[in-house]
């Protein structure tokens, strides 16, 4: 495995692959490494020749009040981890590396798919996303991309930043890895004490309780969002910052829950915000046949 941090050596690499006829796969990550982002990586093993990782805490997602000085930071290990899943090149430059003095351009998806849900409470975040996901693949020139589930709102926002501005990468979105008893896999949850951890497991008890609603045949959109937001307001360490009960493809509002639907919520357990999700394929039954 390959670590490099010049953006000229990385185009140099992908170029060679490309013109060897090597498809790369594209693991974008901010480090710290756990198991949902190795899960991108075996994805994306199985489908592509050669698999790219990236390592870079982002500075232009975060906001003033965030926790970007603090954000977790483990290079050693994290290399020793993508060595042993196969990565064959760890893409991670220093930050002039990527903003050098001057830098002033950047990527935006306007309108309703970044208006909601984590757009709202982390104003320019999608921005510093599609700023710095649209770089990495100028540098590393992918085939395929690979994004989690967990940051639900986040996939959909590059598919659409790929789709407006005519960008070949296909975005493949993987399921959310979650610690045996529920909570989602996240770099975050190091912030956590032993209390904040039992109690962030409400996120995810909310969120299946929700999905429970629906299975049982309610198709009313408020009614399940009321069911997760009950399930998290009885919680006393969690303080809610959002629910959300939308479509599941453009996160639009639904009067009746049909077709893809997308169960979310973001919380806040003490210092750390934490989100989650569940994705529904829900099949409209009617309430009375009549034969
Ligand atoms: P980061 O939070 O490090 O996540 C990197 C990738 O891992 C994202 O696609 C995320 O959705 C995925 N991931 C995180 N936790 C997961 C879990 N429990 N199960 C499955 N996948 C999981 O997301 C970012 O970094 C950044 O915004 C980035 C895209 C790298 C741009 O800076």
């Amino acid at each position: 495995m390959k670590v490099v941090a010049s953006v000229k050596e990385m185009q140099e690499i992908a170029l060679k692959l490309r013109r060897e006829g090597k498809n790369v796969g594209f693991v974008p990550t901010m480090g710290y490494l756990h198991a949902g982002h190795l899960s991108l990586v075996k994805n994306a093993r199985a489908e592509c020749d050669v698999v790219v990782m990236s390592i870079f805490v982002n500075p232009l997602q975060f906001g003033p009040q965030e926790d970007f000085a603090v954000y977790p930071r483990a290079l050693e290990r994290d290399l020793e981890l993508a060595r042993a899943e196969g990565v064959a090149y760890v893409f991670a430059p220093a930050e002039e590396e990527m903003y050098p003095e001057g830098y002033c351009t950047h990527v935006e998806v306007t309108g309703p798919l970044t208006e909601k849900m984590c757009g709202r409470s982390r104003p320019g975040h999608f921005r510093g996303v599609t700023t710095v996901v649209l770089k990495l693949f100028q540098v590393v020139q992918p085939v395929r991309a690979y994004f989690g589930q967990k940051d639900a709102q986040q996939a959909l926002v590059i598919k659409k930043m790929c789709r407006d501005l005519n960008v070949p990468v296909e975005i493949v979105t993987c399921p959310i890895v979650r610690e045996g008893d529920g909570l989602a896999l996240s770099s975050r949850n190091v912030y956590l004490s032993a209390s904040e951890r039992e109690a962030a497991l409400a996120l995810p008890r909310a969120l299946e309780a929700g999905r429970q609603l629906v299975a049982k045949g309610e198709h009313d959109p408020q009614k399940v969002r009321a069911k997760i937001l009950a399930v998290l307001t009885d919680s006393p360490l969690v303080e809610v910052d959002y629910v959300e009960v939308c479509d599941g493809q453009n996160l639009s509002d639904l009067d009746q829950l049909a077709g893809p639907v997308l169960l979310a919520a973001a919380v806040r357990v003490g210092k750390t915000r934490l989100i989650d999700n569940i994705y529904l394929e829900v099949h409209h039954v009617p309430n009375h046949v009549e034969i």
